[in-house]
């Protein structure tokens, strides 16, 4: 067998829930100062999920959406990773609960379970499934990804930061989107930062300030092992923030996001000799060699460099930040929210792409993280593999090529704007009742289905063994 070329992502699709509550009502419910929410933390919109959506129901929908896009077939799926942080059982996984879906198609034979690390478990899941194409154990099929969360917290500071939702990702060889070889860059380490010790609670114990210490420090380690393995490993030179068309994040909120870009300037103007940062910002050269663990909260630098590097933030980051702002944090599959946000962008003009680096960083709590790069190609998924593993074409076109995969998104937008919204009272009164009826049994749902879109799965019964029942929205 040949080497398999160009392993990425070939087809994603995007769920979020149908409902959503707005940050700027919220502030003022929780009492909190104007402005806190939606600038403080930049987020505009919250997506969150009745008691009649759990994980299983999430990626269920999302994984049988991706399958009926791109029309493959099951049977022609050879391995099923799951990404997730929000467990309904401490032993069954969720990928186990996925194969209901192939039941029809005669296929069991699909490896992979569920990788879970808080935010980390989707790029774990991801990686999985590209080492498996790119392994002996690979036999010719797909393998997709699901990243899904429910992401809530007590009332108080962190709620603001919730979210949910679920991205299913079809994952192989001549892909749109392929994953740079010997480059992914890790920062591992233990940290209380954010964790989940409570089985009989939905909510994280969070350490908000400590958090954020973590995800700077993991951002750090991974950019600089990252350029260095770039030196060493990519034909092309990347050296900078400026060698990337994008650069994605892991966004827990926006503001985060902005404050990160700023923080990888900040890394790039320390590479700079002498002169040359005297040149950028000669009022900061003394900062340029201190030690980084000092620079976290240093109010100066980041106003600075939040400043010099707000043009490059609109244009490579902010972009990517639609479904962040616009659903919350959604967990294991926020990067890749990131990634489906910045492809909608371009469905004018996805050629355009071609040729693009886009750096994506990935943390989770605890803490796992990974820089990795993705070139953009134009990607005809189905041309070099084998006879029995077809892609469908949805116009025509064979395979899934980068125009497909982008206009697939394109609706992204339409989809948000027609959620519906619902008030801070009743937005409260779902999490009492999630937080009253979490693991439950026997339980019926009593949130409402009627706001749910046709396809959409939902959870009708637990019974007293915690057998969970679902059913579709016709
Ligand atoms: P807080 O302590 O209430 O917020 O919680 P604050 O008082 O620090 O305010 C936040 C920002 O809003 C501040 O700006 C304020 O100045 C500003 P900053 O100092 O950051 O520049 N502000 C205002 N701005 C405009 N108008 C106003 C106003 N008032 C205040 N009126 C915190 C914030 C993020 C800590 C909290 O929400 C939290 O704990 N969230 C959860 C943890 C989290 O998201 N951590 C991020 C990194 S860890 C991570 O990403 C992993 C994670 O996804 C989990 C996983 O891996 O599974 C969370």
């Amino acid at each position: 067998r040949t080497w398999p070329q160009d392993v990425g992502i070939i087809a994603m699709e995007v769920y979020f829930p149908a409902q959503f509550v707005d940050q700027a009502e919220l502030e003022d419910f929780d009492g909190v100062s104007k402005g806190k929410y939606t600038i403080g933390l930049g987020q505009t919109r919250m997506g969150f999920c009745s008691d009649c959506e759990d994980i299983n129901s999430l990626c269920l929908t999302a994984l049988t959406q991706l399958m009926e896009k791109t029309g493959i077939d099951y049977t022609s799926i050879g391995r099923l990773e799951v990404g997730t942080e929000t467990l309904v059982d401490k032993s069954k996984s969720v990928k186990s609960f996925l194969m209901t879906a192939f039941a029809a198609s005669g296929n069991s034979d699909v490896e992979g379970v569920d990788s879970t690390n808080a935010c980390y478990g989707g790029t774990a899941a991801l990686f999985n499934a590209v080492n498996w194409v790119e392994s002996s154990a690979w036999d010719g099929r797909y393998a997709v990804v699901v990243a899904g969360d429910i992401a809530v917290y007590a009332s108080g500071a962190a709620r603001p930061t919730s979210g949910a939702g679920a991205i299913a990702m079809l994952v192989g060889p001549n892909a749109p989107l392929v994953l740079d070889r010997g480059v992914r860059s890790s920062h591992m380490n233990h940290s209380y930062d954010f964790y989940k010790p409570v089985m009989s609670s939905e909510y994280p114990i969070v350490d908000g300030k400590l958090s954020i210490r973590c995800y700077f420090a993991a951002l750090d380690s991974c950019y600089k092992t990252y350029l260095s393995k770039a030196r060493k490993h990519l034909d092309e030179e990347v050296k900078s923030l400026a060698d990337f068309k994008a650069v994605l994040f892991h966004t827990p909120y926006c503001k985060l996001v902005q404050k990160s870009f700023a923080r990888l300037a900040y890394n790039d103007f320390r590479c700079l000799s002498p002169e040359a940062a005297a040149a950028l910002h000669p009022s900061l050269t003394a900062f340029r060699d201190l030690p980084l663990e000092d620079t976290y909260f240093n109010r100066d630098i980041e106003q600075a460099f939040m400043a010099s590097s707000e043009e490059a933030f609109l244009t490579q980051t902010k972009p990517s930040l639609l479904l962040a702002t616009e659903v919350g944090n959604m967990y294991t599959p926020s990067l890749y929210g990131a990634l489906a946000s910045f492809l909608a962008g371009y469905s004018a003009d996805p050629d355009s792409l071609v040729g693009s680096r886009l750096c994506l960083f990935s943390y989770g709590s605890g803490l796992a993280s990974t820089m990795y790069s993705i070139v953009i190609k134009s990607g005809l998924a189905q041309q070099r593999l084998g006879a029995d593993v077809r892609l469908p074409s949805s116009n025509g076109q064979a395979g899934w090529s980068l125009s497909q995969l982008v206009s697939s998104l394109s609706d992204l937008q339409q989809r948000l704007a027609s959620r519906q919204k619902v008030p801070p009272q009743i937005y409260s009164d779902i999490m009492k009742l999630r937080e009253s009826t979490h693991h439950l049994a026997p339980y019926k749902p009593v949130g409402c289905t009627s706001s749910l879109l046709p396809g959409t799965w939902y959870l009708t019964y637990i019974d007293d063994l915690h057998r969970r029942q679902y059913e579709r929205v016709p």
